[in-house]
């Protein structure tokens, strides 16, 4: 898994392997901030967890940055790469490495609202309904292959803090879900149509 904030995210999947919920191991979790929530939690359930320095740019990884996660991706026999809250987006090699194998969850539902601080977007927007999203990640910027997706209410009285507090609550239940689909080998991908066999 890969992070780099908070990690509730991470949290409410580890603890669904650990119920036994979804059939895999948490192979490996890893960061591009050195300091965050994501790392220290899987530190504390003696997972295996290491910060990556993601190099001289903002937004994305470096190239070197960018060969060492792949490394220590493949060395740990990695089958699926969950981002959970991971803020850079990902490019060529690191993709063309796990193509296919590689899933989001996204504070919003999409294709509405990609990009960052999606929450506040929506309320700015003044939709009436937004939620998460998780989906394949592709070359595109939250614009993969939609796995599945979790509405939550705007309401009138809604701050930025509200509504994102809902979002993160609907995630910990859809990315859990998706993700043990997935290891059961329950979805196919058929274009940008992703079917559920189950
Ligand atoms: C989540 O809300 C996730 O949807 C968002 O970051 C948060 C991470 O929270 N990801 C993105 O915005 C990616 N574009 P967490 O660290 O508590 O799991």
């Amino acid at each position: 898994m890969l992070g780099s904030g908070k990690g509730s995210n991470f949290v409410a999947i580890a603890d669904a392997v650990a119920a036994g919920k979804i059939p895999a191991q948490i192979a490996i979790v890893l960061s591009d901030v050195e300091n965050s929530g994501i790392l220290a939690h899987a530190r504390e359930r003696n997972l295996p967890a290491q910060f990556i320095p993601p190099g001289k740019f903002r937004t994305k990884l470096d190239e070197d940055a960018e060969r060492a996660f792949v490394k220590a991706l493949q060395d740990a026999k990695v089958d699926l790469i969950v981002l959970a809250g991971f803020m850079r987006v990902l490019k060529g090699d690191f993709l063309r490495a796990f193509e296919g194998r590689i899933v989001n969850v996204h504070p919003s539902l999409l294709p509405s609202f990609p990009g960052l601080e999606s929450w506040k977007q929506a309320l700015d927007h003044g939709v009436k309904v937004t939620g998460c999203t998780v989906h394949f990640v592709d070359a595109g910027i939250d614009a993969g292959a939609i796995i599945d997706q979790q509405t939550v209410p705007v309401l009138d009285n809604d701050t930025a803090e509200s509504l994102h507090q809902r979002i993160h609550a609907a995630e910990h239940e859809l990315y859990p879900k998706c993700v043990a689909a997935i290891a059961r080998g329950e979805i196919a991908v058929q274009g940008r149509k992703v079917i559920w066999k189950k």
